[in-house]
């Protein structure tokens, strides 16, 4: 059994991905299977976290794995759904870590009937998008207090190492955030992958640590790099 050394630490999970109605049948996703933010919270769970998993359209067999007596999970499906429920649940967080891979964008205005090809006449289409939030710079900018330690992720195609890290310092100033897990995504890495690889970088932008393994030893990292960034040693 791990150390305890999250206990009566409250952290809360974004994971998956958010989907976007296109109309009653069709939506705009991404890949993002869920298995790293469900491992985190599993991981959490175990070093004796109370745990919220906002879960967007997880499949049920990688979720199982996040079932824990401490661990309560929150379903959404859109971006907007997933900002209701993470700005409702931050007021009562120690640790907020947005794992989950939220659509920039959703359709201007969803169809209330399917979408028909005929109406297009040969011509093809284009569905006009409107601007999300952040959810997580919102966060930063609106609910930061003291206590209250803010991760993102950032997945990004990157052709090297060093642009890896570059973006990803450039994203940590942007957000705000006390930590980016930084990773490299493509079409055969990251999304939908058993194992990930992940850089850390921290407020002062300073890279503290990378870690490739499983998404469970992954997460254990990421969490022990969270409590460095909390001062708080790890037992
Ligand atoms: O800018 P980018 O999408 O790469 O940032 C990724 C980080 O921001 C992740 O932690 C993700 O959960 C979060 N995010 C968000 N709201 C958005 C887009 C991304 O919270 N609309």
């Amino acid at each position: 059994t791990p150390a305890p050394d999250l206990e009566g630490i409250r952290v809360l999970v974004s994971a998956g991905g958010t989907r976007e109605p296109i109309d009653p049948v069709r939506y705009i996703g991404n890949r993002s299977s869920g298995r790293q933010g469900v491992a985190l919270a599993a991981a959490a769970a175990a070093r004796g976290a109370d745990v919220v998993l906002v879960s967007a359209n997880i499949e049920q067999s990688v979720l199982d794995d996040a079932i824990h007596p401490r661990v309560r999970i929150e379903p959404v499906g859109t971006a907007t759904e997933m900002q209701g429920v993470v700005e409702r649940e931050v007021a009562s967080a120690d640790i907020v870590i947005m794992a989950a891979a939220v659509s920039d964008y959703r359709v201007a205005k969803v169809a209330d009937g399917k979408l028909r090809k005929e109406n297009s006449r040969g011509k093809g289409m284009s569905i006009a998008l409107t601007e999300n939030p952040d959810i997580l710079a919102g966060l930063v900018q609106e609910h930061r207090r003291s206590g209250l330690t803010i991760v993102g992720f950032a997945a990004e195609t990157v052709a090297s190492e060093e642009e890896l890290v570059e973006r990803g310092k450039r994203k940590r100033a942007r957000k705000g955030v006390d930590l980016l897990a930084v990773n490299a995504v493509g079409w055969n890495e990251g999304f939908e992958a058993g194992d990930n690889s992940l850089i850390f970088i921290d407020a002062s932008d300073s890279v503290t640590g990378a870690v490739q393994g499983s998404k469970r030893e992954v997460a254990d990292a990421l969490l022990t790099e969270v409590l460095r960034a909390r001062g708080n040693e790890p037992l």
